[in-house]
């Protein structure tokens, strides 16, 4: 319905130009890093993934403690990668042995590269208080895309701004950089696969598709180069637009999770090697290890949380973006029948929590949500979360944010928000993208504590003790925190089973 009436008043901004997308400028230098982006990649150790516009054949990044005496280096052990109509090349390089906690100065080996900074993830274990925050259905700001302002039905065109921090979302993170310490995104980046909405790419969708891939994940650098930011699928990553008619202008690139892929295929972490004493965790984590398939499905560790990113849009029964599944996204599988399914078992089994209290699950598509739910994820992926005592799932896909009271089994858990068995669950899908805001409705659990479907927002979830998750809810715009709530979980058992 929004594309019938957006084409309705497309004619006139159709007949002003039938133009090239609007591609970012290649730099004269091609060893020039684009699109940086960091990734916990073990408990001491980083990757670190940009682009370039030429294949470079030693990718390398010098580093160290010292802005001043960058004394370390490390080197990818083979040169970039691409894939056809892309018009850039990933690296990636991954530094070990780094010191916990600790401020590193980078800098990709370049002819025109500057130094950044980050802060190196912290050992499993370590009980320092820390923040990461949930930012989810984040989208394109650029010529070849939308945002809104206001009125949350209206999108408007607007201009391209390199490198631009005024996305209301993007600017926050930045403004609020030393709140937190790392990025949870599950899915849905560039929406590059709304190219055809704007009715000047129908002719150039190949070169839409990646203009707005390459301004999204430019625009996205300051932040993604700073911080640790974990990326898995959505829908958006998938394969052409929703609309089947368009499958015969689908550019190769574009289907099945190809850019995605590519992109962080080589920069997601595995699982760590347990650091539990207990014999059995290691083992489970050695299974999970086996079967995790990044950047689809993995974990990483960082202080006191054990975070688990799921792929709520293939690779279990009825998965909706599957082939001939309801989305009608024909992707994957990446793994074996069941595989995902048995690392996510394996991988919340092993979690001692002694070490890490805290355990997470973060995947796209939820299933507690006002409006549509994915019910074949409730049914695969439920269960076992709630076996495993996961004390906090994080969603998006749902345009807006939302926080539910602990939930199983769509019965809200008796002891609330103190000390539940049940997981909590949030939706924070509302970070701002081409397709706009959605709003709550009125078909909503009676179990949703909170909602808010009027401004851009995403989540930070701050990890206060062993006892005590502050999740909260920030405006993008404002920085006003829209809704803060505290789960208190004992933690008694150091092997959840129930
Ligand atoms: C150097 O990099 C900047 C962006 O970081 C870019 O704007 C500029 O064009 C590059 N210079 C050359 C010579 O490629
Ligand atoms: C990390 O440190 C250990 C011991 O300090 C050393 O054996 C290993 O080679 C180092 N690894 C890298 C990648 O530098
Ligand atoms: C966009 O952000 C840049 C850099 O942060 C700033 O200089 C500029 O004024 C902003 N533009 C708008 C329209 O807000
Ligand atoms: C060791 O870990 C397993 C789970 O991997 C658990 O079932 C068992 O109770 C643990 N043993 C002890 C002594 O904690
Ligand atoms: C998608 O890619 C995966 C991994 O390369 C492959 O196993 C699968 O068959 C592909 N699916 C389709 C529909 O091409």
């Amino acid at each position: 319905m929004r594309v019938s009436t957006y084409f309705q008043a497309a004619p006139l901004i159709a007949a002003c130009a039938l133009a090239d997308a609007n591609l970012p400028p290649v730099p004269e230098d091609t060893t020039t890093p684009v699109q940086q982006r960091l990734a916990v990649y073990g408990p001491n150790s980083i990757s670190i993934g940009w682009n370039t516009y030429a294949q470079q054949s030693n990718p390398c990044v010098d580093y160290g403690t010292s802005i001043d005496s960058l004394s370390q280096r490390s080197c990818a052990t083979t040169s970039s990668t691409t894939y056809p109509t892309s018009r850039t090349y990933e690296n990636v390089v991954i530094l070990s042995n780094l010191t916990s906690a600790t401020t590193y100065y980078y800098k990709i080996d370049s002819s025109n590269s500057s130094t950044d900074h980050f802060l190196s993830p912290r050992t499993p274990g370590d009980s320092t208080p820390f923040t990461l925050n949930a930012v989810i259905d984040l989208g394109v700001y650029g010529e070849d895309g939308y945002t809104i302002s206001g009125d949350i039905t209206k999108k408007d065109t607007i201009p391209t701004v390199q490198p631009a921090l005024n996305h209301t979302t993007i600017g926050r993170l930045a403004t609020n950089v030393d709140e937190y310490e790392l990025i949870i995104h599950p899915g849905d980046f560039a929406y590059a696969d709304d190219w055809f909405l704007n009715l000047d790419n129908l002719l150039v969708g190949e070169e839409a598709y990646q203009a707005i891939l390459e301004n999204f994940y430019d625009q996205l650098a300051p932040i993604s180069g700073r911080k640790h930011y974990m990326a898995s699928p959505g829908n958006h990553e998938a394969a052409c637009g929703e609309i089947p008619y368009l499958t015969g202008l689908c550019p190769d690139g574009q289907k099945n999770f190809t850019d995605f892929m590519h992109r962080f295929g080589k920069s997601m972490p595995g699982v760590f090697d347990s650091a539990s004493t207990n014999l059995s965790a290691q083992v489970l984590a050695n299974t999970a290890k086996e079967l995790a398939q990044p950047p689809f499905w993995y974990s990483f560790e960082y202080g006191m949380a054990h975070v688990v990113m799921i792929n709520t849009e293939t690779d279990f029964d009825d998965a909706p973006d599957s082939v001939g599944g309801s989305a009608g996204l024909n992707g994957g599988p990446f793994g074996s029948k069941n595989q995902q399914l048995q690392f996510l078992e394996a991988d919340l089994a092993s979690v001692d929590r002694d070490i890490t209290p805290w355990v997470l699950v973060a995947g796209h598509r939820p299933w507690y949500t006002s409006g549509t739910a994915c019910t074949a994820c409730q049914e695969a992926f439920e269960g076992i979360m709630y076996k495993y005592g996961v004390d906090l799932g994080v969603f998006g896909h749902v345009h807006n944010a939302q926080r539910f009271q602990p939930v199983y089994n769509n019965q809200a858990d008796a002891n609330g928000m103190d000390d539940p068995k049940a997981p909590m669950y949030i939706v924070a899908g509302g970070a701002g993208n081409i397709e706009g805001l959605s709003t709550i409705g009125s078909t909503k659990p009676d179990f949703l504590e909170f909602g808010n479907d009027e401004v851009y927002s995403y989540a930070t979830v701050r990890f206060e003790d062993r006892n005590n998750l502050r999740v909260e809810f920030v405006a993008s715009a404002t920085g006003e925190i829209l809704d803060s709530s505290v789960l208190y979980k004992s933690h008694g058992e150091r092997f959840v089973r129930q």
